[in-house]
């Protein structure tokens, strides 16, 4: 098949979005109960943005303006984060630091901002604790290319984990101090956008666009497609040179946007299977092929996508050292008698909800080049965010990491170091935290200043 045909045999089966772009979108946080784990067991209460979980899946087009209109609906107060959104520091949704929390019982807040880049990215409260995305609180903001590659499908998986008992009730231990000091609160159930997944239906010979989101509160992937060859053309929602991979991981807030080529039989099943634990490999799910013919033979390779309009950093750029300290098996922080507290940036822990008042972990100047270097002294690992940038991950244990990748969450290993550039080009306060929430809650947790 050549170039030609296969456009036009992938364009005909592209499916149309599932919501309008550009429109004004309302978001409800509320409490409600979903099936997470099959008919033959009870429905679970649970916390979601319009009554389901994920909330809806927000789609808008590259330069659109995103207005959500959200009223909170909990009996506890919320914010929404715009998580990997580059956008003005007030829409930023990080309680005590950018916005006043949204009330509990119909507090309301809208927030308004443009979508500079493509990608794939989410959304979910900011509270100072995981407990609201333990519960169910997130969904997927999808910002499609103007000119999007041809696909068949495009599909978001949400990945997550809950700690449900025998009834399939959500466990309510969400500030345990075994689970913050050690790896964080992972659940004992992995949902695929808000259920167990048995089978992904798929049809040979067709080409899948599979965007991939990790919100978990501290659950890390690491996904293999056994019999199939993806690519990896997207990560953290920024292109990257399209390559194949044997198995990718994602830590909690990380996403990955794959081209996956159906090249099996009508009729075959494949696993995918998640064995980034060590000893503790599962099947997440299996794509099951169907019966019907091959849609086409062969494939080309993965399209590269354009890509965003990021500043690159200077290479000659300053470097600042951030210290990640800690937990279990390290050396405990000085403040130990500060209860709760077990982790620490630079020295210091900033327990939750205490950004404000307290001074930057760093401040940048507006406009200016730099590199951070990220040290690892704890035996866990850490995914560390930043707030309302975006920037390179040039390096880790000292070796370049290739193909070049903009990110805003890196994963740090045990006992290792990364090296990371941006340009702070936006101006405000922003947070710089672990993504295991209960990391970041007990100390994991600090705000850089770009002004
Ligand atoms: Cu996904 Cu600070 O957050
Ligand atoms: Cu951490």
């Amino acid at each position: 098949m050549n170039r030609r045909e296969f456009l036009v045999a992938s364009a005909s089966a592209v499916l149309a979005p599932k919501t309008v772009l550009g429109q004004s979108k309302a978001l409800r946080p509320s409490v409600t109960r979903q099936n997470l784990v099959g008919a033959a067991h009870p429905a679970t209460e649970i916390w979601g943005y319009n009554a389901s979980v994920p909330g809806p899946e927000l789609r808008f087009r590259q330069g659109q303006r995103l207005r959500a209109e959200v009223e909170n609906a909990l009996p506890a107060p919320t914010t929404v984060h715009w998580h990997g959104i580059r956008l003005p520091n007030a829409m930023d949704g990080v309680p005590g630091l950018t916005q006043a929390p949204i009330a509990a019982g119909g507090g309301k807040f809208v927030y308004e901002f443009d979508l500079p880049d493509a990608g794939t990215y989410w959304y979910h409260p900011h509270l100072g604790d995981g407990e609201q995305l333990a519960r169910g609180l997130y969904g997927a903001l999808i910002v499609e290319e103007r000119d999007p590659p041809a696909v068949d499908r495009d599909v978001v998986w949400i990945l997550s984990d809950w700690r449900l008992d025998r009834e399939a009730a959500l466990r309510r231990d969400f500030a345990s101090a075994m689970d913050a000091s050690h790896a964080g609160r992972i659940g004992n159930t992995v949902t695929v956008n808000g259920a167990i997944p048995e089978a992904f239906t798929v049809r040979s010979g067709e080409r899948l666009r599979l965007r991939l989101i990790n919100a978990s509160n501290a659950r890390i992937y690491g996904l293999n497609f056994e019999g199939h060859e993806p690519w990896v053309i997207a990560l953290d929602g920024h292109p990257v040179q399209p390559h194949w991979f044997q198995r990718v991981v994602l830590g909690p807030g990380m996403r990955a946007d794959l081209i996956l080529d159906c090249t099996g039989d009508p009729g075959s099943r494949h696993r995918v299977v998640d064995d980034f634990y060590r000893g503790r490999a599962y099947e997440l799910l299996r794509l099951e092929y169907r019966a019907e013919p091959r849609l086409r033979a062969a494939f080309e390779p993965a399209p590269r996508l354009a890509a965003n309009p990021l500043k690159e950093p200077s290479a000659s750029a300053e470097v600042q050292l951030i210290v990640l300290g800690g937990g279990m098996m390290g050396e405990m922080p000085d403040q130990r008698s500060h209860k709760g507290v077990f982790w620490t940036l630079n020295g210091k822990p900033v327990s939750r909800d205490h950004h404000h008042g307290e001074a930057p972990l760093l401040s940048l100047k507006l406009g200016q080049s730099y590199r951070i270097e990220l040290v690892n002294r704890t035996a866990w690992h850490h995914p560390m965010h930043l707030h309302g940038h975006v920037f390179r991950v040039l390096s880790k244990n000292g070796k370049e990491v290739l193909p070049r990748q903009w990110a805003d969450t890196v994963l740090l290993d045990p006992d290792s170091r990364a090296e990371i550039a941006l340009v702070a080009d936006n101006p405000g306060d922003w947070m710089l935290h672990c993504h295991v929430l209960e990391h970041q809650a007990t100390g994991m947790a600090a705000f850089i200043r770009v002004n």
